[in-house]
């Protein structure tokens, strides 16, 4: 239950150094067209670029993601944003912690740095801007007035279009040696765990979790956390993705940690995205204390029961 107690200690120091955002993650897929079809149909910006696709919010230029072709579904690689001034002072911290930093990918190749954290996964730490939001993105909740009706025919209803990549869930084999990782060397804090998951904020403002953890035998990804304005929103990119075939997930549902509304769809590779709404933001000058929770006690506040298979790793 403590295993992970001590790692990050809480500090008011928001000059700490640090990356401040997670940039983009990289996908490897057997093939490119269902992705294409799944982020489309599930509200993204998508884009063919050379043999990568892109996936963008719509309305911004940020890449939020790439996925590329490979033999199987496999998380590539992922990239977090800093300060022009902490480059520097990250790789050198990086370089005294003793972490070997290696040439970029085929393809990705960047004036980041590049490191393997202790599963192997890849991970590039480069100058970018802040994507992380300066403060809470907010939900919202709109009662229409009397005499109005409120909701459209189904016919009518809005397409869903998330606003930002929130955070990713990646599989890890070892959640303390995890955390230690990315505290010791990107500068991320511990925002809560229990003994199966962990969740990392950054130390300029950030998401309760750019980064989160579960426990498994494997490297892996689990999901790709979008946010959406509303708890509307997420029921309506639910239907419409069911509507596309894409009928299995988990939702709609609040969690604990992290306290976001969501739901679940699953990807075509097993795993999943999640349209989220209201997450908890930490601010760059406020302490965060990280709480140790009981599994059963954090996971979600309510909701549907989870799909039996839904924290199955299928990269393991
Ligand atoms: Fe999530």
């Amino acid at each position: 239950m403590t295993a992970n107690r001590g790692f990050v200690p809480a500090t008011t120091d928001y000059l700490t150094l640090g990356v401040h955002s997670l940039d983009h993650f990289g996908l490897e897929v057997p093939d490119l067209e269902p992705a294409k079809r799944f982020y489309a149909a599930f509200g993204l910006d998508v884009a063919s670029h050379g043999s990568a696709l892109a996936l963008r919010t719509f309305g911004g230029d940020h890449r939020w993601g790439t996925l590329v072709e490979g033999k199987r579904k496999r998380l590539h690689h992922l990239s977090f944003g800093c300060y022009t001034d902490d480059f520097a002072k990250l790789r050198e911290r990086a370089e005294a912690n003793g972490v070997e930093l290696v040439d970029p990918p085929p393809g990705f190749e960047s004036n980041g740095f590049w490191l393997r954290d202790p599963t192997g996964l890849l991970v590039e730490v480069k100058v970018a801007p802040k994507t992380s939001p300066n403060h809470k993105t907010p939900g919202t909740f709109i009662s229409s007035p009397e005499g109005v009706a409120g909701a459209p025919v189904r016919s009518k209803a809005p397409r869903v279009q998330p606003r930002r990549l929130s955070h990713v869930l990646v599989f890890t084999t070892n959640l303390g040696r995890a955390v230690d990782f990315y505290a010791r060397n990107l500068g991320l804090r511990l925002s809560d765990d229990s003994e199966v998951v962990a969740f990392m904020h950054a130390v300029h403002g950030s998401d309760h979790h750019i980064l989160a953890f579960a426990q498994s035998s494997a490297c892996g990804m689990h999901h790709c956390s979008w946010d959406t304005q509303s708890i509307d929103d997420i029921g309506l990119g639910a239907m419409a993705m069911a509507g596309k075939g894409y009928t299995k997930g988990w939702g709609l549902g609040r969690h604990v940690l992290g306290s976001n509304y969501f739901h679940y769809v699953r990807d075509p590779w097993g795993s999943y995205a999640e349209y989220s709404c209201d997450i908890d933001y930490i601010p760059a000058n406020q302490q965060w204390t990280a709480g140790h929770h009981a599994p059963e006690d954090s996971f979600y506040i309510w909701g549907p029961e989870p799909p039996p298979d839904f924290v199955v790793n299928h990269e393991a």
